[in-house]
């Protein structure tokens, strides 16, 4: 990726990481990026770096404008490695007692990472920092996404490098929301659900103080994906009902089955829901991601989990599924287990145990089958799914 510029002597540096396709256990179909930020003013300022094996690129794009050497501050928005692994090779680029402002948190966290006496000058929640033309404040936002992250905000430009907040895991030709239009939401909202969503109470809080603060933002410039500056409330917005979790008259059949008769549940259940007028579908879990699924959750009303019995237990897909989601901490919702089992039939005890201790709403004991599910099997299925529908809401 070249520099891009964003605004006069703002320029973006960071790169594109076309080919990653798994990011710690989140599917990134189309890649993402890494970006960081170059600020020339009378202190020339860069913000973030990028991943250690990316290292180069990042100091190619920057001797595309100045000679990385001129640079005088570092900032460090997040402690992550996919912006701070290549840290030891830019602060040796540009000079090892250059100042490095960060959080408190973010210097012990860096500090644990990389064992380097660097220059470090944690800051306070709304320090600011002079570079000469422009002013730049710091804003904490403790958890988004990590205890040591913080927004950068430059004043003159009413700009807010936000790290990891508003981003998407996106690797395309587009830098800009005006480039990409409503295109990008999807990306948005799977990046919502699988990074921010357990941290939803501190987005709503923090957009509350920023509106107290009258704080105008005219540009989001995130540290994965594309830059939101021509309508930068509609992720703001979008954020806001994302964090909510208002449940929506949806209902997703989440299982995975040995020999088809949880699966053949699963479809009796969708298939009642969908004559109720719900928007419901079945996502098997050996066919569906666990990030594409838990994006669903996001907004579902309703989630009716089916796993078959194995040796005495949860199948393991399911098993995996329902650790991913008790982490991701999703609120509002109603429900229900179900699965087909040989002969200890476990395994809707315990799927019913883990939806509770998410706080799900269990509305029903569920469906427990032995073996081949028969007609009587699929009613109490059908049953189920109507059960399920009534107790959602109208829209
Ligand atoms: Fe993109 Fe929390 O790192």
């Amino acid at each position: 990726m070249e520099p891009v510029k964003i605004a006069d002597g703002i320029f973006s540096v960071g790169v594109t990481d076309w080919n990653i396709r798994d990011f710690h256990g989140y599917s990134t179909y189309e890649g993402t990026t890494y970006n960081a930020y170059l600020i020339l003013d009378d202190k020339i300022t860069l913000i973030d770096t990028v991943k250690k094996e990316f290292g180069d690129q990042l100091l190619a794009n920057i001797s595309a404008i100045i000679d990385p050497k001129k640079i005088d501050y570092m900032i460090s928005n997040h402690t992550e490695m996919d912006h701070s692994s290549s840290l030891p090779r830019v602060m040796h680029k540009i000079g090892e007692d250059k100042p490095l402002y960060c959080s408190k948190m973010g210097q012990k966290n860096l500090s644990k990472h990389f064992s380097q006496a660097w220059n470090y000058q944690p800051v306070e929640n709304l320090q600011t920092l002079s570079l000469g033309k422009r002013t730049v404040t710091f804003m904490e936002t403790r958890m988004l996404h990590w205890p040591d992250s913080m927004f950068t905000y430059v004043n003159e430009d009413k700009l807010l490098f936000s790290s990891d907040a508003f981003g998407q895991h996106y690797a395309g030709p587009e830098k800009f929301d005006d480039q990409i239009g409503d295109d990008i939401f999807p990306h948005a909202k799977k990046y919502f659900a699988n990074i921010l969503m357990p941290y939803s109470p501190l987005i709503l809080k923090l957009v509350d103080t920023v509106t107290e603060m009258g704080l105008q933002i005219d540009t989001i410039c995130p540290d994965h994906g594309i830059i939101w500056r021509k309508d930068p409330s509609k992720i703001i917005n979008r954020y806001v009902e994302w964090s909510k979790m208002a449940p929506k008259r949806k209902a997703l059949v989440i299982y995975d089955t040995m020999w088809h008769s949880t699966e053949a549940m699963a479809e009796a259940i969708v298939g009642a829901l969908i004559q109720e007028g719900v928007n419901a579908k079945p996502m098997h879990l050996r066919n569906c991601h666990r990030s594409d699924v838990i994006t669903e959750v996001l907004d579902a009303g309703a989630i009716i989990v089916g796993s078959p019995t194995l040796n005495n237990n949860i199948f393991p897909t399911v098993a995996d599924f329902l650790t991913y989601m008790k982490g991701l901490k999703p609120l509002n919702k109603i429900a229900a287990p179900f699965g087909s089992f040989g002969w200890s039939g476990e395994s809707v005890k315990l799927v019913t145990k883990a939806l509770e201790e998410m706080k799900f709403d269990v509305i029903d004991p569920g469906v427990r089958l032995q073996y081949v599910p028969d007609e009587k099997g699929i009613s109490a299925c059908v049953a189920l799914g109507k059960k399920i529908a009534a107790a959602l809401p109208e829209k």
